[in-house]
């Protein structure tokens, strides 16, 4: 049983009242797409901000492009749904949306061709993700899918399924969470979670022709390190053993937000605390995602 409401079709509707088909194409062959955002409360300003809105709206009407799922709102309509909605639940606390955009056919082919499409906001509170503060690792034995496969700069619901076996891998070994590497053996990225390593002073990071999602988060990290923390950022293809060898290693998403990684494949990462400039970022990057730093009030949309 669900408390919240939810954006269905074009309404705001309780989220229980959402009946979808067994017979869904979305359900039967994961013929979807979506987004995860972040609304962050500001207890001083009693305010609720959304973090990076417009980017989330591009990349999810890029998804359905690709894809082939076409729904019928501009990304300033699906904002403002987004911010009705968030009224409506009368949030005051840091929250979690996912729109879903999807197949709702009940045709029997996984064709994408036949254009019953859908679309749908729910979201909940949400403060941390995973309550950790470090986090160990392993790469994974299941290979990150290649562009080639299903496309990488989307987010498709049945993609997650390798995401899925990846993050079940790591822990039944025990492990926190999974690094994948890419089927030449490239360093790509976690399940749900872009991957940066800092080594003589330099962050590093895969290139979105290694077959990455184009994380927003990763591009915010990027932004704080080059513009703020006058670190130089590369980003280029990273082999295995760099991921051992750096002096430090994070994770970057909007649901992990910053998460130092520690140990990989039980063997330390520099000193084995957590590292120190994954540290800084995510202070910089919470301030600006709470509307406390001025330069970047733009990303933050308010919801009252
Ligand atoms: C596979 C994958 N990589 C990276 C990310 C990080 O992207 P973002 O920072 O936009 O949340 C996500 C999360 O959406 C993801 O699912």
């Amino acid at each position: 049983m669900s408390e919240y409401f939810a954006f269905y079709n074009g309404e705001i509707v309780k989220e229980d009242s959402i009946k979808i088909s067994i017979r869904s194409k979305a359900f039967n062959y994961g013929l979807g797409c979506f987004e995860g955002i972040r609304a962050y409360w500001n207890e001083e300003k009693n305010q609720l901000y959304v973090f990076r809105l417009r980017e989330h709206y591009e990349r999810l009407l890029q998804s359905c492009k690709t894809l082939y799922i076409n729904i019928p709102y501009s990304v300033e309509q699906l904002c403002d749904a987004t911010v009705e909605l968030l009224r409506k639940n009368n949030f005051k606390t840091t929250v979690y949306i996912r729109p879903v955009a999807y197949k709702s056919s009940e045709k029997l082919s996984p064709s994408l061709y036949d254009d019953e499409n859908s679309f749908l906001i729910y979201c909940q509170p949400l403060e941390r993700f995973i309550e950790k503060e470090a986090f160990r690792v392993c790469i994974s034995s299941w290979r990150r899918i290649s562009d080639n496969m299903i496309p990488a700069r989307t987010k498709p619901t049945g993609g997650y399924l390798n995401s899925a076996l990846a993050s079940m891998e790591a822990t039944l070994n025990g492990y926190d969470e999974a690094i994948f590497l890419t089927d030449d053996g490239k360093v790509c990225e976690g399940p749900g979670e872009n991957i940066f390593i800092y080594k003589n002073g330099k962050l590093i990071t895969p290139p979105a022709s290694d077959n990455i999602l184009e994380g927003i988060t990763r591009d915010m990290v990027i932004k704080i390190a080059k513009n703020e923390l006058n670190i130089p950022v590369e980003e280029r293809s990273i082999s295995r053993t760099e991921l051992y060898a750096a002096d430090e290693v994070f994770f970057t998403g909007t649901a992990m937000e910053v998460a130092p990684v520690v140990e990989i494949d039980r063997r330390i990462i520099g000193s084995g605390e957590p590292s120190k400039v994954a540290l800084e970022i995510r202070n910089y990057l919470m301030n600006a995602a709470m509307g406390n730093i001025e330069k970047y009030m733009d990303m933050c949309t308010r919801v009252y």
